[in-house]
């Protein structure tokens, strides 16, 4: 039976977020790290391919999928989400197949940036990657703490944060923050974000001024998060740290760039540990990550 890769639709995104699950648990016990990924609700790819399908890839064969692939594009940045193939038919080109495919999307959308985050220990991502001219910049480390420990440490000084709402001026707020940060518009992922019930967004003020945003889930994890400056990041980081412990959530968890000391210094003396540590892959510099922390791997 051969392989077919086709668009993806929405009937497809549950099956593929459970063979993606199966692709990361594989690949993160083989390394020691044990299982650490589960199913979670497919909306951000659900709202991904209704925004513009034309990132997402299906590898199929006898009607069951083998491999997944999603980009999405902001600006002239295309992101890489996912890219997984079934543990057992790794190695045999159809991840290949797939990358060649969602860098169509790059191509037709006319992004000339390209990015994404993948685990620093798989060799076979970033050696495929290379090969299509996207080389890694810095690591990225998903930081973990207890709330308990956490709040014992956290300290004043902080931003003012304001709840965020989908108004007109917050909209422009965020644009602001996004062109000095990253240098690309996400409103539309502002949008996404701000009708997710599980998620809290906030600017961050110094008196009147506006510096930054930040985002915390209700699982506790922080980001995106992103500032006017780069002398905001630590107080912002900091901020984001007592906005998650409000949360309630058992655990408060970050992916911090290691392009920060101060954060990674902030983060460490909070009692946080690393967990995972991934790897930023770009076609050139990709904004100012001195101002920026990412959601996810896959959200950016
Ligand atoms: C990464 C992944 C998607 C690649 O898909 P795949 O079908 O296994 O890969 P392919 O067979 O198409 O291509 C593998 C390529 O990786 C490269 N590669 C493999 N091992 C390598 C190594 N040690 N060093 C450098 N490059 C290497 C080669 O270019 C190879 O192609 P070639 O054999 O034709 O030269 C898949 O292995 C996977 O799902 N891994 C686990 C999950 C994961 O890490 N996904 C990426 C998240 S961003």
């Amino acid at each position: 039976m051969p392989i077919v890769y086709r668009s993806a639709c929405a009937q497809d995104l549950e099956r593929a977020d459970a063979l993606v699950v199966a692709s990361i648990n594989a690949l993160t016990e083989r390394h020691g790290f044990g299982s650490i990924a589960a199913t979670h609700p497919t909306n951000f790819q659900a709202f991904s391919l209704k925004d513009d399908a034309r990132g997402l890839w299906v590898a199929e064969e006898a009607g069951e999928i083998l491999g997944f692939a999603w980009s999405w594009v902001c600006g002239d940045l295309w992101f890489l989400a996912q890219l997984f193939v079934s543990p057992g038919r790794q190695g045999s080109g159809i991840g290949a197949e797939l990358l060649k495919r969602t860098l169509e999307h790059a191509g037709q959308s006319g992004a000339t940036s390209k990015a994404l985050i993948t685990f620093s220990f798989n060799t076979v991502s970033q050696g495929l990657y290379i090969r299509h001219g996207l080389y890694p910049r810095f690591p990225i480390y998903n930081l973990s703490v207890a709330r308990d420990v956490l709040t014992g440490r956290l300290q004043g000084g902080l931003l003012r944060g304001i709840p965020l709402r989908e108004t007109a001026s917050h909209l422009r707020d965020l644009a602001l923050i996004d062109d000095r940060s990253l240098g690309v518009s996400r409103e539309k992922h502002h949008r996404y974000l701000m009708g997710d019930a599980a998620t809290k967004g906030f600017l961050l003020h110094v008196g009147s001024e506006c510096v930054g945003y930040a985002y915390v889930s209700a699982g506790g994890h922080i980001g995106p998060l992103a500032v006017t400056r780069p002398d905001m990041l630590d107080a912002a980081f900091r901020t984001a740290l007592s906005l998650a412990a409000e949360v309630g959530a058992p655990q408060v968890s970050a992916f911090l760039p290691g392009t920060r000391d101060d954060s990674l210094n902030t983060a460490v003396e909070h009692g946080m540990r690393i967990t995972l540590p991934m790897v930023l892959m770009s076609t050139r510099d990709l904004g100012d990550w001195s101002q920026y922390v990412p959601r996810n791997p896959g959200f950016m």
